[in-house]
């Protein structure tokens, strides 16, 4: 069903095309700094043979797709996707982009779980193809000037990085569409096929038997954290909100998702109320001091996603929210309306027999994404660890702030 060879011939050299926007940024940034020498280029030629060819040398020369800055290789891909049937994930209408993001394109100066990671998405990006972004400080910026302007002060007041780089996945999602994942996530099979007949099969509310049986193509697709009973105590001992909840370490949407603009409009309805104390101005200090305040979780993270997503499906279909674990029929896939939620092993495969919650092993076929740092590389703090242990450990703290 894959489109004529013609048409991926031109989404494959604009793929490539949209990669190398990284390398001329690249080369603009390296050739004015002084590089802190960390790993010679050619060990990282060797092990990393695909960043070193995409993102970190700089050698831009032909192609009649060339694009001079992300924003017109986000505008090209997005023509081409309206001009042709572009390559979508299999039973969805989700196009084959991949966005990431991190704060600069120095290869050289990048963890290196971070290289690792970023290589395998390249080197799915080229098979498949897809096309790939890798959105830089100063390109989410770009992004924001050129897609929704008037949310860039916004954006700015957002007090933690974690909460901006939150947002902008739904943003980019929304706008340009395609599969959104962390730097230390990678896919464990290919993207294209993320979504297969079986996926699609229809399910039954364990509890209530209403049955879901949409035959919808996939919109947008988000997998499962935390899967817990309700009832218990165990999903706030381990650090989550809600019982059953979306990850958002990765996720995937069509261009103009509903649930996102629902996503953006929560978050407003909360800047509204804090901008009103400060007559408007969210750059004020005590504006920053109060934003500051705010739970990172569920101002923008996944509790934020979880509760969106799921006050969207009870409107839309009357879905009963918890009916999505997967502990009770060995974990499938869900379609509801025209999203897929994946069970806990699609994009959290692999967990420990600590906090298990159904997930099974890497090599499992349900599995489609490996995450790997839970976030370790972005800081410690004493003040969550605490939380998380006493939580854990002792079962109070519920409250405690988590991030
Ligand atoms: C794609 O098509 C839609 C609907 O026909 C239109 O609104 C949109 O502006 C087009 N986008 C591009 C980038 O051409
Ligand atoms: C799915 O739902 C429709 C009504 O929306 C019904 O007519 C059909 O029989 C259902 N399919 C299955 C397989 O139960
Ligand atoms: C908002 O506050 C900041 C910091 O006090 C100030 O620089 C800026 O001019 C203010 N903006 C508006 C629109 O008043």
């Amino acid at each position: 069903m894959g489109p004529p060879g013609v048409f991926r011939r031109r989404w494959q050299r604009l793929a490539i095309a949209a990669v190398i926007f990284c390398m001329v940024s690249l080369s603009i940034v390296s050739s004015r700094e002084e590089r802190h020498h960390v790993e010679p280029p050619t060990d990282l030629q060797t092990r990393h043979p695909l960043l070193w060819k995409h993102i970190h040398t700089s050698n831009v020369k032909g192609g009649d797709a060339k694009p001079n800055t992300i924003i017109e290789a986000a505008h090209l891909v997005m023509h081409l996707m309206n001009s042709t049937k572009s390559q979508l994930m299999s039973h969805s209408e989700i196009p084959l982009i991949v966005h990431q993001t991190w704060k600069n394109t120095q290869v050289d100066t990048w963890p290196e779980l971070v290289s690792d990671s970023v290589e395998v998405w390249l080197e799915h990006s080229v098979n498949e193809p897809m096309a790939y972004f890798l959105w830089d400080d100063d390109g989410i910026y770009q992004f924001l000037d050129e897609f929704e302007p008037s949310f860039t002060a916004r954006f700015a007041a957002l007090p933690r990085m974690v909460e901006k780089s939150d947002v902008f996945r739904i943003m980019v999602v929304k706008y340009i569409g395609g599969i959104y994942g962390d730097v230390d996530t990678h896919p464990l099979r290919s993207p294209a096929t993320w979504v297969e007949a079986d996926d699609l099969e229809p399910w039954y509310d364990f509890e209530t038997g209403s049955l879901y049986n949409s035959t919808k193509p996939v919109r947008a697709m988000f997998g499962i954290e935390a899967d817990c009973p309700p009832e218990s105590d165990t999903y706030w001992r381990m650090g989550y909100t809600n019982p059953v909840q979306l990850t958002q370490w990765a996720l995937a949407s069509a261009p103009g998702h509903p649930i996102l603009s629902r996503f953006m409009d929560r978050l407003n309805n909360v800047l509204d109320e804090v901008a009103a104390h400060y007559g408007g101005n969210l750059s004020v200090p005590a504006a920053y001091e109060e934003l500051y305040y705010l739970d990172p979780l569920t101002l923008t993270g996944p509790a934020a996603i979880t509760e969106v997503a799921e006050d969207w499906l009870e409107d839309r279909v009357g879905l009963r929210w918890n009916a999505l674990t997967g502990l009770y029929d060995n974990g499938k896939s869900k379609l509801v309306d025209d999203i897929m939620v994946l069970p806990i092993t699609g994009f959290s495969p692999g967990r420990g027999v600590y906090g298990n919650m159904g997930s099974k092993p890497l090599d499992d076929h349900d599995a489609r994404l490996q995450h790997l740092a839970q976030g370790s590389w972005k800081g410690f703090n004493m003040r969550v660890e605490f939380g998380k242990f006493c939580r854990t450990f002792l079962g109070l703290c519920k409250d405690w702030s988590k991030v």
